[in-house]
């Protein structure tokens, strides 16, 4: 809401001012013809002054009660409409249940509306008695003053237009202020959350980290999501060499997304610590370690934008499409793209006119091409294979090994038989790596790999 509302408080703010010089002037004027017209004018406004920031206050009370019903409610109208899970909706009956949400939801939030509607009116008739009662007082000092000759009858008449022109500028400053006073609400909270948030936010430093990446270090690394008892993550020491592949497998819940959240600084150890090049993430510019990376998460965005954004997106833009194919071509994408109907100016978003849309599998190979299209130093994938046919699965594997000399990279998969391409093995239990080494180690090694790979075998 702060966010929203900051362009209204400008245009508020400029209205208030210009009634404010034009308040000015016309009470300079009746404050001219006669001292006693402007208190009792400014006593006419008054209420309306009050009433109005009354209003404000209850409008801003019902606003807060209502905010995380509106939020739930628009939440419950994005999954009841976006055509990614339509099949699931309606193939699972869930429409009814997403209806009813929405009704309920719309319903609560209107008897609270309701609900508050008294209350405003009483203000509202409240500041509008008195105002009357005042300007009543003042039409009725100006009659006094004219037939007592206390003033002018020219003077008097000049007095009616100053009141009325007074008047108008007066209430004009009270409806303005009071929509300034408004969104101050709001800008307040704003400024609290900000203030949170910074205060939240870890301190890191401003080394830069710069390509060639030789080494990775974690010493020690725990880390715990704020609310959870366990740490995800826990005593995790683990040295990784630029031209290594590293394959990381574990259970569900073991922390092997955890762990590359920490690889790569998105999050900072709560103990420990991570060095690249020797240098300690909390003391690094993360964008310049960001600049040396290229993620696959496990949960990956399906931009709504053209195929060829979809590679380049976070890289420079370019005019030259050659690297744009090689990257298209690495995750045996060529002949997908070339069928579409703009080739690699399609625009991948149904809900469009004119855009198309991918397979899951060929989703998943777009967002392999557009870590490989950043070359990075740091390649990390996070079960990028899950959707893959077969054939699909060996050329992104094959292609990782290709490039593997120039970088560290990461795999995390739960296809055990891709580890064969891994120079290490890392399998993860409850946050820590239990067990280390190679395929042909691991598989005979009695541990949670070779139980793992006998239950993937005994179907
Ligand atoms: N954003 C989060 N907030 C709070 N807890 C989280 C968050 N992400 C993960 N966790 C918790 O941390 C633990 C490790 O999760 P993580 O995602 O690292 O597991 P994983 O090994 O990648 O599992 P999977 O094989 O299912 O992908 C889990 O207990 C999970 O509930
Ligand atoms: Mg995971």
């Amino acid at each position: 809401m702060g966010v929203t509302r900051t362009h209204v408080m400008i245009t508020d703010s400029q209205r208030f001012m210009s009634a404010l010089v034009k308040m000015v002037t016309a009470c300079g004027v009746l404050s001219f013809l006669h001292p006693l017209m402007l208190p009792l004018l400014i006593l006419a406004v008054l209420p309306a002054g009050a009433g109005a920031v009354m209003t404000a206050r209850v409008d801003y009370q019902i606003h807060y009660a209502n905010v995380s019903d509106r939020n739930v409610r628009h939440m419950t109208r994005w999954w009841a409409t976006t055509p990614k899970f339509a099949d699931e909706v309606r193939a699972n009956g869930m429409t009814s249940y997403l209806l009813f949400w929405y009704r309920s939801l719309s319903e609560r939030i209107d008897r609270r509306t309701l609900a508050a509607a008294p209350r405003t009116l009483r203000i509202a008739l409240a500041a509008a008695l008195l105002g009357g009662v005042f300007l009543s007082g003042t039409w009725a000092g100006l009659a006094w003053l004219a037939v007592t000759g206390r003033v002018p009858l020219a003077v008097a008449a000049t007095a009616i237009v100053a009141v009325q022109t007074a008047l108008a500028a007066l209430s004009q400053v009270v409806i303005n202020g009071a929509a300034v006073f408004h969104t101050s609400l709001y800008l307040t909270d704003m400024e609290t959350f900000l203030n949170d948030a910074a205060a939240r936010a870890p301190r890191r430093g401003r080394h830069e980290i710069t390509a060639p990446v030789e080494e990775i270090r974690l010493d020690q690394v725990t880390y715990r999501y704020p609310g959870k008892e366990r740490p995800a993550v826990e005593g995790v020491s683990l040295t990784l060499r630029r031209g290594e592949v590293i394959a990381v497998v574990g259970e569900n819940g073991s922390g092997k997304s955890t762990l590359t959240r920490l690889i790569t600084g998105i999050y900072l150890a709560d103990k420990g610590r991570v060095l690249w090049n020797g240098h300690d993430l909390a003391s690094v510019d993360p964008d310049s370690v960001w600049s040396c990376t290229g993620l696959v998460p496990q949960i990956f965005a399906q931009w709504p934008l053209r195929v060829r954004e979809n590679v380049t997106l976070g890289q420079p833009r370019t005019h030259d499409d050659v690297p744009v194919w090689e990257a298209v071509d690495a995750v045996g994408m060529r002949e997908a793209v070339e069928e579409l109907p703009r080739g690699l100016d399609t625009l991948l978003a149904r809900e469009v006119f004119g855009g198309a849309e991918l397979s899951g599998g060929q989703w998943q190979r777009l967002a392999c091409s557009r870590a490989l299209y950043r070359r990075p130093p740091l390649l990390i994938l996070d079960e990028p294979t899950s959707q893959m046919d077969a054939r699909g699965e060996r050329d992104i594997f094959s292609r990782i090994k290709g490039i593997a000399a120039d970088r560290i990279t990461i795999v995390v998969t739960h296809q055990l038989e891709n580890t064969r391409v891994a120079d290490r093995i890392i399998v993860m239990e409850n946050g820590r790596i239990t067990e280390q080494g190679h395929y042909d180690e691991l598989s005979h090694g009695g541990g949670l790999f070779a139980e793992l790979l006998a239950l993937s075998k005994d179907r």
